[in-house]
């Protein structure tokens, strides 16, 4: 089922949660709703689900505003963080209880709903725990019991909220592996919410990154992650190194070292910050007349494929370390020692001024 918000308002008091949020989420994809605690994710999931009334703007499922549409006629179906599953009721009757509730004349006979539900149980490859309680299991065996018994009423949508946050990251890493293959099978369009980045890039077929209320960009995993639209994304999807200074007519001085911004073509003195990942730094020995960023190495440690550098700027502009990270291999290559000189060159870094985005669009 196609979903679509537009202009969406919510406020708490005088708190605004949700400042004219529009959006589309792709039928049959897996968007993630991503951003800090307290963004306003969560307000947004319930406002779809009809648990929340916005106060202005709409929500269109298949096009028709749901204003109307009460929660169970909406057909959406929901796992939280924490397992709301009966805990006196086995894992079969839990996944069988969406069914066992409808109206008698929609109501699956009851060789129907074992068939469904041994179905469910096969899919979350959990069938061997049908007549346990959940108390009896794993966090992430109920998590997954929980996605099952949303599925059961065969939702048009799917809406997942945090539902690995109380996990820890190995059984985290895996559930998240697990709901997108499972996600290739069903294509039940989906809204996985989460704080988490990683998680986020590697489960979702789209990203809306938000903000204090806002959207803050929309696309697919790697165009946010390659193109932030703005510091707020830059920040938030990954570490990153910033560089002060001032951008005039397409290029940024830092005082010490300069970079093109071609994109402020037209800035005329204008304050600027480059944004440089720590994997698209460059790193050498320091020789006389290199050109780049002169560094002091203050700490190294190479484990596994990535060493990671911590330098310190010696030509005073700009205060705070530079992180930098290279292969396991070049470092051993180079034998840096600690309080070596070094030169750093970015091989791509992206400039804001005055805390804007270049124009970019968001799609
Ligand atoms: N019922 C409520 N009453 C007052 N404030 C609320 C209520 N629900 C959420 N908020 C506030 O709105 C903001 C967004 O909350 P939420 O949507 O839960 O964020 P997220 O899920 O991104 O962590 C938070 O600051 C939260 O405290
Ligand atoms: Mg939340």
């Amino acid at each position: 089922m196609s979903i679509q918000v537009s202009n969406i308002n919510k406020r708490f008091g005088e708190f605004v949660a949700l400042n004219n949020v529009s959006l589309e989420f792709p039928t049959g994809e897996l968007t993630a709703l991503l951003g800090p605690s307290g963004c306003g994710k969560t307000t947004l999931l319930r406002i779809i689900a009809g648990l929340e009334a916005q106060d202005s703007g709409q929500v269109l499922l298949e096009g028709e505003d749901a204003s109307s549409r009460h929660v169970r006629e909406r057909q959406v179906g929901f796992v939280f963080q924490h397992y709301a599953l009966f805990k006196h009721m086995t894992v079969f009757e839990n996944i069988a209880f969406g069914l066992r509730v409808k109206p008698r004349a929609q109501r699956p006979s009851e060789s129907a709903i074992r068939e469904k539900v041994t179905s469910l149980l096969e899919l979350v490859q959990l069938d061997w725990l049908a007549d346990r309680y959940p108390p009896q299991l794993s966090g992430g065996q109920r998590q997954r019991i929980a996605l099952a018994r949303a599925l059961a009423v065969e939702p048009r949508v799917l809406l997942l909220d945090e539902p690995f946050g109380a996990l820890d990251a190995k059984v985290r890493k895996e559930l998240r592996r697990w709901l997108r293959r499972l996600h290739d099978e069903l294509h039940v369009t989906s809204i996985f919410v989460t704080h988490d980045q990683e998680e986020a890039l590697e489960v979702a077929d789209q990203i809306v990154l938000m903000n204090k209320g806002n959207v803050e960009q929309v696309g697919a995993p790697q165009q946010v992650y390659e193109n932030p639209a703005s510091p707020f994304v830059y920040g938030f999807l990954g570490n990153v190194n910033l560089f002060h200074g001032r951008v005039h007519q397409g290029v940024l001085d830092t005082g010490g070292a300069t970079f093109d911004a071609p994109e402020h073509a037209t800035a005329q003195d204008a304050q600027g910050v480059g944004y440089v990942r720590p994997h698209d730094l460059d790193i050498d020995r320091y020789t006389s007349g290199a050109e780049g960023i002169v560094v002091q190495l203050r700490r190294a440690h190479a484990i596994g494929p990535l060493a990671q550098l911590e330098l310190e700027r010696s030509d005073g502009a700009d205060a705070g370390l530079i992180e930098a990270v290279i292969s396991s291999e070049r470092f051993r290559q180079l034998n840096l020692k600690d309080g070596e000189t070094l030169v750093v060159r970015p091989r791509r870094l992206q400039v804001f001024v005055d805390g804007q985005a270049k124009q970019q669009a968001t799609q």
